[in-house]
C-alpha cells in the first residue's frame, strides 16, 4: 500500500488528514513533537482502518530535522508516496516585540520541512499547510505569515522543478477551531467573527481540510500542481 507522511499527525488537522488517508486506503508514517499520546492515539485509530501506521518524533525548528525525518521513514516505509507538511509553530507578537529567534523558529517549523521532505523524498504529492496571514495582516502574526508566505512560495518552485513527477500544492484554510487556536489573542472573539463573516454560514473544520488534501493528493487532481486552494467558506472575500 502506498505511504503517506503527514507532519503534525497529532494536531487536530493532522489527524483528521491521518484518518482521511488511511480510510483512502493509505498507510500513515505521522510525526509528533511534543504529544507522542495524541500521535499514538491517532495511529491506533489509523490502525483500525486497517492501514499500517508508525509514529515518528521530530523538532522540525531544528537544524538538519527535516532531512533525518526523511531518512526515518525511509526506512519506515520505504518508498513514501504523499507528503502532507502541516506542522506549524510560531511566535505570536506585534512587530516591534519580534526578534531574530523568532523568525528563524516560524521559518524553521513552517517553511523550511517542505523544501527538504519532498525534494529528499520524491513523494507523487504532496500538500503544504498554509493560512490566509500568507498575503493578509493579521494580528501578531508577522513571523507566521511570512513564513507561510515562504512555504506557498516553495510551492510553487517545487512544482515546477520537480515536475512531472511530483505534484506540490498548498491549502490556505480560514478559521479552523483547533488547540493552535489557544495561542493566539481573543481566540473567541476571533471564532465569533470569523463565523460571522463567513458566506458559507460556519466554520472550516479540520475534516474539510483533510478532504482537500485527499482531493489534490488524488489522479482526479492530477493537472492542479503549484497552487494555493483558498478553504475558507468565502471569508477571504468579505472583508
Ligand atoms: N487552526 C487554524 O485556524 C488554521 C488555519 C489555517 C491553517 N492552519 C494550519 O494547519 C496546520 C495544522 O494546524 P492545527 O490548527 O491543526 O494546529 P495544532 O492542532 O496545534 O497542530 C500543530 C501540529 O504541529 C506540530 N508541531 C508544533 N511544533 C512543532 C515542532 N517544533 N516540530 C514538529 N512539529 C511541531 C504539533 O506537534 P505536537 O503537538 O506533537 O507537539 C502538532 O502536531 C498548521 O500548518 C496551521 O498553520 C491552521
Amino acid at each position: 500500500m502506498p505511504w503517506a507522511l503527514v507532519t503534525g499527525g497529532s494536531g487536530d488537522i493532522g489527524r483528521a488528514t491521518c484518518l482521511r488517508l488511511a480510510r483512502d486506503g493509505y498507510d500513515v508514517a505521522l510525526t509528533t513533537f511534543r504529544n507522542v499520546e495524541s500521535a499514538e492515539e491517532v495511529a491506533d485509530k489509523v490502525r483500525a482502518e486497517g492501514r499500517q501506521a508508525v509514529v515518528l518524533r521530530s523538532h522540525l525548528g531544528k537544524a538538519g530535522a527535516a532531512d533525518a525525518l526523511a531518512e526515518a521513514a525511509i526506512e519506515a516505509c520505504g518508498t513514501v508516496d504523499v507528503v502532507i507538511s502541516n506542522a506549524a509553530s510560531g511566535v505570536l507578537k506585534p512587530v516591534g516585540e519580534l526578534d531574530e529567534r523568532a523568525f528563524d523558529w516560524s521559518m524553521g517549523i513552517n517553511a523550511r520541512p517542505l523544501l527538504m521532505l519532498v525534494a529528499k523524498l520524491r513523494p507523487r504529492a504532496a500538500v503544504a499547510m498554509s493560512s490566509p496571514g500568507s498575503t493578509r495582516v493579521l494580528p501578531a502574526y508577522a513571523v507566521v505569515g511570512a513564513s507561510k508566505a515562504a512555504l506557498e512560495s516553495l510551492v510553487r518552485y517545487l512544482a515546477v522543478e520537480l515536475a512531472p513527477s511530483t505534484r506540490v500544492n498548498a491549502i490556505s484554510a480560514g478559521v479552523v477551531d483547533t488547540r493552535a487556536l489557544t495561542h493566539f489573542p481573543d481566540r473567541e472573539g476571533m471564532l465569533a467573527d470569523a463565523e460571522k463573516r463567513t458566506p458559507a454560514g460556519r466554520l472550516v473544520t479540520p475534516e474539510d481540510v483533510a478532504n482537500a488534501v485527499a482531493w489534490l493528493v488524488s489522479p482526479e487532481a492530477a493537472m492542479v500542481t503549484g497552487h494555493t486552494l483558498v478553504l475558507d467558506g468565502g471569508w477571504s472575500l468579505t472583508a
